[in-house]
């Protein structure tokens, strides 16, 4: 099949010198203005005029792409070919020494699954190169285009087979700077020395969910650049600290496993970030102030040490003439300019005072700050101060740039709190279970709430432990914890802990009440079964709605606190909105029995005995002591749920 082909081009290209300007092959459309060929369903390659520019081959058959397929078509500039059901491979030499090509696109050809090394080779003015949703399962080498245009993009995109970019992948595509879009590709992985020898403008990466590893080496050797790069929409869980410094614009939104940034200081250059979670945006402001501070000493550092060097220019003009440091500071603030001009504003070589210098007394500065001077841009000096490192999504009240516990009362407010509802409770707890007296209503009921007050204790002394482990730099482990499992743990805690205690009480209250109105009824009593069956019915509709938001419905996540405040859609709206209205209604339940009961108390016609009135006072001071600790939760809960943070996390956690 192969040779036969061949042979048959051969014989017509070999004829194709004597073919007529008009000339059109068959299946093809010509426009002759612009010299464009449109072939639609050609089993082989079709055979051009040579003054065709464009090429466009769609829904054809064609079995590979051969040798030299282009070759005769001196003025061919735009090369198209698209959905073709049957291409295999392109051969050695397809598209080579294609002076004119700017234009390459390869599209829906499902069938492709070899391209030839050489494929690709010797074409300097290409511009594009597009291979798009294509069965390839290896990256395509193009290390022989060596173009020599500006700007050059590469597009491969959608080529579901393709599972790892190696090394010096986009070594020798262009000379200068090149933007890379390998969005929706099967990426798995990037290796080590990816963009070796390249420069780079924008790489997009985005929608390779699969792409998880990201080598610590991938952007080492690359000669300039990413200034832009995007990963949204992946699952990569680190990125290298290497090659970050260029780094302009960062992209990175739905991005959940990457939940750790490398060091800020590896961004020396970011001026707009889209990230996926807020306490990244917080670490990057950090940047800002260490990149403002450290220019301002640098800078700082470098006029003391410039003022030195005017003091004595000629002396220095002379000996340092050819000095590095010398050049930027000449090339950086216009210093009287001596012999060698070129100044460089962007050698990243460190500000370092030579020894010899540091002898002669001539440079004295101290730079304790040398690190800091690695890759540092001189040029900056005389930029105005630049604050518009734009991140997003910003901080917002749920999600506070600070601490757990960002004041110092509450630190030791929740301390002793904690620590004292845990002793307390478990007090009442041991008491209860220890003593002689036969179990009642009201020692039963007391238990429950020793045990749920007991939880809340827990939660709060698992908050102040991580508050104490993460202080002052929360914002590096909030996406850590608040996505962890402790979080879950600590929510799961606080929302059984209070919505048991809620219950609880309000048990206690109606048995009171109870109690009261049926004072001389002994046969009314409630019974100790009864109130364990009630019980019962309370801890498991507590443990649900303690266990709703671990399963999906809300979110512990979205707060340091770890309460459900996520309220993003109307399940988890509703799962909010109907905790508060059962605390409420419980508030209220609460309230109208003990109005009740007071009524019945201080009216002399109704008998109760003693001791049931001073229990009830006792209950009362309690259960309202009880609601005032619950109360600032609903609140901020509720106010979430409107969706206008009537107060913040801040307040919410006084
Ligand atoms: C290629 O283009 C140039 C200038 O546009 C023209 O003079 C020349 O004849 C063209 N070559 C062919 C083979 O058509
Ligand atoms: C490349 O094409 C030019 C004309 O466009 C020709 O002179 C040259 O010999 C070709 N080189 C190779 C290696 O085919
Ligand atoms: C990186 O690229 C350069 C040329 O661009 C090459 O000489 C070198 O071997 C490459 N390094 C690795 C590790 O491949
Ligand atoms: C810069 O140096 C001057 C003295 O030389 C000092 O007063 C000033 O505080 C310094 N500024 C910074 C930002 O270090």
């Amino acid at each position: 099949m192969k040779p036969d082909l061949s042979l048959l081009l051969t014989i017509l290209t070999s004829v194709e010198v004597a073919l007529p300007l008009e000339y059109c092959p068959t299946h093809c459309l010509c426009d002759s203005d612009i010299y464009s060929v449109s072939c639609f369903g050609a089993k082989y390659m079709p055979v051009f005029h040579s003054s065709t520019r464009e090429v466009w081959l769609i829904g054809t058959n064609l079995p590979f792409i051969p040798q030299n397929a282009f070759a005769n078509l001196a003025n061919i500039s735009r090369i198209y070919i698209s959905d073709d059901d049957t291409l295999n491979y392109l051969e050695r030499h397809s598209f080579h020494n294609l002076s004119s090509v700017t234009h390459i696109q390869l599209t829906g050809l499902k069938t492709l699954s070899y391209i030839d090394q050489e494929a690709f080779k010797d074409l300097h003015n290409l511009k594009y190169l597009g291979i798009t949703n294509t069965g390839l399962t290896s990256f395509p080498g193009l290390q022989n285009i060596q173009s020599n245009q500006e700007d050059f993009i590469l597009e491969i995109v959608e080529n579901i087979f393709i599972q790892v970019i190696p090394a010096n992948s986009f070594t020798g595509i262009s000379e200068n700077s090149l933007t890379i879009m390998l969005n929706s590709n099967g990426v798995k992985e990037i290796q080590r020395y990816a963009f070796n020898g390249s420069s780079l403008e924008e790489v997009y990466l985005h929608r390779n969910l699969h792409l998880e590893r990201i080598d610590e080496f991938a952007f080492y050797g690359v000669i300039h650049g990413p200034t832009h790069l995007d990963l949204s929409e992946t699952q990569v869980t680190s990125l290298p600290s290497i090659g970050m410094e260029t780094i302009e614009k960062l992209q990175a939104e739905n991005t959940w496993a990457l939940k750790v940034l490398p060091p800020f200081q590896a961004f020396l250059h970011l001026q707009s970030a889209e990230l996926t979670f807020p306490s990244h945006c917080c670490g990057l402001k950090m940047l800002k102030g260490w990149r403002g501070d450290s220019e301002a000493v640098i800078c700082n550092l470098t006029r003391s040490v410039l003022g030195k060097l005017r003091e004595s220019s000629s002396v220095l003009s002379q000996r340092y003439s050819g000095h590095r440091i010398y050049q930027h500071l000449k090339g950086g603030f216009g210093l009287p300019v001596a012999s060698s001009t070129n100044g460089n504003h962007h050698n990243n070589k460190p500000f370092c005072p030579t020894q010899q210098s540091q002898n002669e007394g001539l440079v004295y500065a101290e730079l304790q700050t040398d690190h800091l001077t690695e890759g540092f841009d001189f040029a900056l000096c005389n930029e105005p101060p630049t604050d518009g490192l734009v991140c997003t999504p910003l901080p917002d009240a749920l999600n506070p740039c600070e601490d757990v516990m960002n004041q110092g009362f509450l630190r030791v407010l929740v301390w002793v709190v904690s620590l004292l509802a845990i002793s307390a409770n478990l007090l009442v707890m041991f008491i209860l279970l220890t003593s002689q007296q036969k179990l009642s209503v009201t020692r039963f009921l007391m238990g429950n709430l020793a045990f749920a007050d007991f939880c809340m204790g827990m939660y709060l002394l698992l908050i102040a432990c991580v508050d104490l482990y993460t202080r002052s730099h929360y914002y590096h482990y909030a996406i850590a914890w608040q996505t962890g499992s402790g979080c879950n743990l600590a929510g799961t805690l606080s929302v059984f802990a209070s919505e048991l205690s809620v219950y609880t009480l309000t048990l206690i209250s109606l048995q009171r009440w109870h109690a009261i109105s049926y004072a001389m009824r002994p046969d009314k009593k409630i019974r100790l079964r009864y109130a364990a069956v009630l019980m019962l019915v309370g801890w498991l509709l507590c443990l649900i709605l303690a266990l709703l938001p671990v399963v999906g419905v809300s979110s512990y996540q979205r707060v340091s606190i770890c309460l459900p405040m996520d309220t993003e859609t109307i399940a988890a709206r509703a799962y909010v909105v109907f905790v508060l209205m059962a605390n409420v209604i419980a508030f209220i339940v609460v309230c109208v029995c003990y109005f009740h009961i007071y009524c019945m108390v201080h009216n002399p016609q109704h008998q109760s005995s003693r001791s049931d009135t001073s229990m009830a006072k006792r209950m009362a001071v309690l259960i309202f002591t009880n609601f005032l600790c619950l109360a600032p939760i609903c609140f901020s809960g509720l106010s979430a749920a409107f969706h206008h943070p009537l107060m913040t996390v801040t307040d919410s956690k006084v």
